[in-house]
């Protein structure tokens, strides 16, 4: 009987299913999006049903399509939007409260007070992040803090807690499995990666009782399997890594110094430093890459809150644009003798300026500025973004060159952008025949488990370029933009950097 694995990729504003088969080619994909609430300024939330159900429904649906059992299916491999957290009654699986999304910046004034307290040096050296609402801790206490009885039932054990790859395996299991892995583990605030564990000092400093939290995994390991009657039949869940890891490995990035960066919603560049734990000088984060037999391999990450969400704007906001697509043919019009800089601070900015209270802001219009600036200045952006990031990384990495940067996600089929990519980093970009990285890292975690797929030198064998942009930009106008863009985010942050 002809096998396949299933990745599930429940990102922030979509969940895909996507099946492939023993030769790693992608059978069929199914994808749903759901909706995003928006309660108050900086706040994001999702209802944990609508991802349950866009879940449950991309399975179902891609097994349609490709017309395969369940029986059929090896395993599960889950890679999720990660940092966004669930609360949920142990005994009915019903969530307490809407998720609070990554993005959203309600604990803006709770991580302030903790810097004020003087934590931020521990919680740093033990968790390798910063202290920032991006991440899951204060935004756990806050739902155990605002929802009425929440912090009592949580104390008596009737409360759940978990980043969304945890609630799925929840609900995906029947209530049988409360688990998660050390990379999504990695970006709660809890769990000491050094000594990969939930840290009770931390626990502390966020007021989260041990209680609420799943017990932690390698990447790929038993995760338990779906109840039969969701699908019709048992599956293996053997995979298991937040969405930006499942890219770093799915985009083959196993050696030391090797980078990739994800344009989804966000922009994450996340850079192999192996075994070594590296302490970013230059406001990057120190995460945990991947967790495989027991060894765990650290990166630094540099985390853009916005880069797809900016065209969205475009589309969406502003409705220049019906399709994210056109966006790429109206910057390729655009008068390039403009200097249009969109900072796209909608939600603060991430690494490496951590500024929660920031806001976006437009520089350089002129009369002449249409559309097509605009766009251009959106797409830019994510270029400069990068650069901002590459450039921390190399400050950071002394260990030689870094080489080439893998690109992936759904803004990289534009061309245009990564032509423009090249030339702000002055380096390659690689562009993989597999842009469906996240969903291949994800399947590989679980197919290799189940010894359907390669170990991991020979998958790493079998990635592919589909093109490689070489940078073409001359030095003195690259650096005249760049500096354009540093001024631009100077006068966009609400604090002095
Ligand atoms: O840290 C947030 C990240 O995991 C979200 O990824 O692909 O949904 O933008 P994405």
């Amino acid at each position: 009987m002809t096998r396949f694995v299933l990745a599930i990729d429940q990102g922030t504003t979509s969940s895909r299913a996507i099946l492939f088969d023993e030769a790693m080619a992608v059978v069929a994909i199914a994808q749903q999006e759901f909706l995003q609430y928006y309660p108050q300024s900086g706040w994001v939330e999702h209802d944990p049903e609508d991802i349950w159900t866009s879940v449950v429904e991309t399975v179902r649906a891609v097994l349609r399509k490709a017309d395969v059992g369940a029986d059929q299916v090896a395993a599960i491999g889950i890679a999720n939007q990660r940092e966004t957290v669930v609360l949920w009654d142990r005994q009915t699986g019903k969530p307490i409260h809407n998720a609070i999304v990554w993005q959203d910046r309600r604990t803006a004034r709770a991580c302030e007070a903790l810097k004020a307290e003087g934590v931020e040096p521990l919680v740093s050296e033990k968790t390798g992040l910063i202290l920032d609402p991006y991440f899951s801790g204060t935004k756990i206490a806050w739902l155990l803090d605002h929802v009425d009885g929440a912090r009592g039932r949580a104390e008596k054990g009737e409360l759940l807690a978990g980043t969304i790859d945890s609630f799925l395996i929840w609900r995906l299991s029947g209530g049988r499995v409360h688990a998660t892995d050390a990379t999504n583990a990695s970006r709660t605030l809890l769990f000491n990666i050094v000594e990969n564990r939930w840290d009770d000092a931390l626990l502390d400093v966020f007021n989260v009782p041990a209680s609420l939290l799943p017990t932690v995994h390698d990447c790929a390991a038993d995760f338990g399997e779906t109840d039969s009657a969701l699908f019709g039949h048992a599956i293996a869940i053997c995979g298991v890594a937040g969405d930006q890891h499942a890219a770093t490995i799915g985009q083959a990035c196993f050696q030391p110094g090797m980078v990739k960066a994800t344009y989804g919603t966000g922009c994450f560049a996340v850079l192999n430093t192996g075994t070594d734990l590296v302490r970013s000088q230059n406001k990057l984060l120190s995460t945990i890459a991947y967790r495989l037999n027991g060894e765990t391999t650290y990166a630094l990450e540099g985390s853009i809150f916005v880069a797809g969400a900016a065209v969205q704007w475009l589309r969406d906001g502003l409705g220049l644009i019906k399709t994210a697509e056109e966006s790429g043919q109206l910057a390729q019009e655009a008068d390039g003798d403009q200097r249009v800089y969109l900072v796209p601070a909608f939600v603060g900015l991430g690494a490496p300026y951590w500024d929660a209270d920031a806001r976006g802001a437009i520089f350089g219009l002129t009369r002449a500025t249409g559309p097509r600036e605009l766009a251009m200045a959106a797409l830019e952006s994510v270029a400069y973004q990068t650069a901002d990031l590459l450039d921390a990384m190399h400050r950071d990495w002394s260990e030689g060159e870094t080489p080439v940067l893998r690109v992936d996600g759904g803004m990289v089929v534009s061309d245009w952008t990564m032509q423009r990519l090249a030339d702000l980093l002055d380096a390659p970009v690689d562009r993989p025949v597999i842009q469906e990285t996240t969903a291949l890292g994800a399947a590989w975690l679980a197919a290799s488990f189940v010894g359907m797929w390669p170990d991991r030198d020979a998958f790493a064998g079998t990635w592919r370029c589909d093109r490689q942009f070489l940078p073409a930009m001359n030095a003195a106008t690259r650096s005249e933009r760049l500096d354009g863009w540093r001024d631009a985010v100077s006068r966009t942050l609400s604090r002095p950097a």
